[in-house]
């Protein structure tokens, strides 16, 4: 006679301890059952035996589709980001996928398009990185995880840009065109979601948040940059003088701004 097979039931508890690491925030419940799913915990288990993890601290930031923490990895800081298989806000993230070359061809279920994501963000900032630009190191990623340097001090990531009285506007301003021109040129990518929420400050800014960026010859690349140009044109408004955006689309691509209602692509200057 066929018994019923036991279910292998997924314990919590029992996998966390098994991982062999301090999570600090895995017993309130929100964070337990949104991020640290049985898919997450096996990613963890990954990193933690290769030795890119040794514990898991406090909180940093619980985004629409990322939860962020710091992390030590063998007594030095480093930031986690996870990506949320369950709650990430998944349309969003379709629409930076499609389009970009270097992910044609991939299934997409919607585990698989969040780990693209992470492994988008990943290679994203490894270009930014290579290229000498003001972002996170990333270290490795598996799965929906992705580790990178932590920004910050005496595990204190810096503050958005948003919440700071900067000292010199109009300074920031420059460097901030300078890390879209140099993105644009060295790295070949547009950030694509650059504002004061993802520009962190400690006495220069640091650039992060990339999984969306995309690769210069995407389909609504030049739409990007518009709209990066834009924010933060915005944001420097109130507190220096600004430049105007169709001369800074040109400085950051050598291109005519385009006419997107019109036309989709610039031409040379
Ligand atoms: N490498 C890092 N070092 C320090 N803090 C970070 C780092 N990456 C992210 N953070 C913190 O987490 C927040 C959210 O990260 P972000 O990458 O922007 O994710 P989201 O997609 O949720 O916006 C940031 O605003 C910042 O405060
Ligand atoms: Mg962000």
């Amino acid at each position: 006679m066929k018994r019923d097979q036991p279910e292998k039931e997924f314990n919590f508890d029992r996998e966390v301890d098994r991982l062999g690491i301090r999570i600090k925030d895995a017993n309130q419940l929100k964070v337990r059952d949104d991020v640290f799913d049985e898919i997450t915990l096996l990613a963890l288990y990954k990193l933690v035996h290769k030795k890119w993890l040794s514990a898991i601290g406090g909180s940093i930031s619980t985004g629409k589709e990322a939860n962020v923490f710091l992390a030590d990895r063998e007594g030095t800081d480093v930031a986690i980001k996870i990506y949320r298989i369950r709650t990430a806000n998944f349309n969003t993230m379709n629409e930076y996928i499609l389009g970009d070359r270097r992910f044609t061809g991939m299934r997409k279920s919607r585990k698989d398009l969040i780990f693209a994501w992470a492994k988008k963000e990943f290679s994203n900032l490894k270009r930014a990185h290579e290229a000498g630009l003001s972002v996170p190191e990333p270290y490795v990623w598996d799965r929906n995880i992705l580790i990178m340097e932590f920004m910050g001090a005496e595990g204190r990531p810096y503050p958005q840009m948003r919440n700071v009285d900067l000292e010199d506007a109009a300074v920031t301003y420059e460097e901030i065109i300078s890390f879209m021109i140099d993105l644009y040129k060295n790295a070949g990518l547009i950030h694509a979601d650059l504002s004061e929420f993802n520009i962190l400050f400690g006495e220069r800014p640091f650039f992060i948040d990339m999984g969306q960026s995309v690769t210069t010859d995407h389909p609504r690349a030049f739409q990007f940059l518009k709209r990066d140009i834009a924010n933060i044109n915005h944001f420097f408004s109130s507190r220096c003088e600004v430049k105007d955006e169709r001369e800074l689309f040109t400085r950051i691509t050598g291109l005519v701004f385009p006419d997107l209602d019109k036309e989709q692509q610039g031409k040379k200057v």
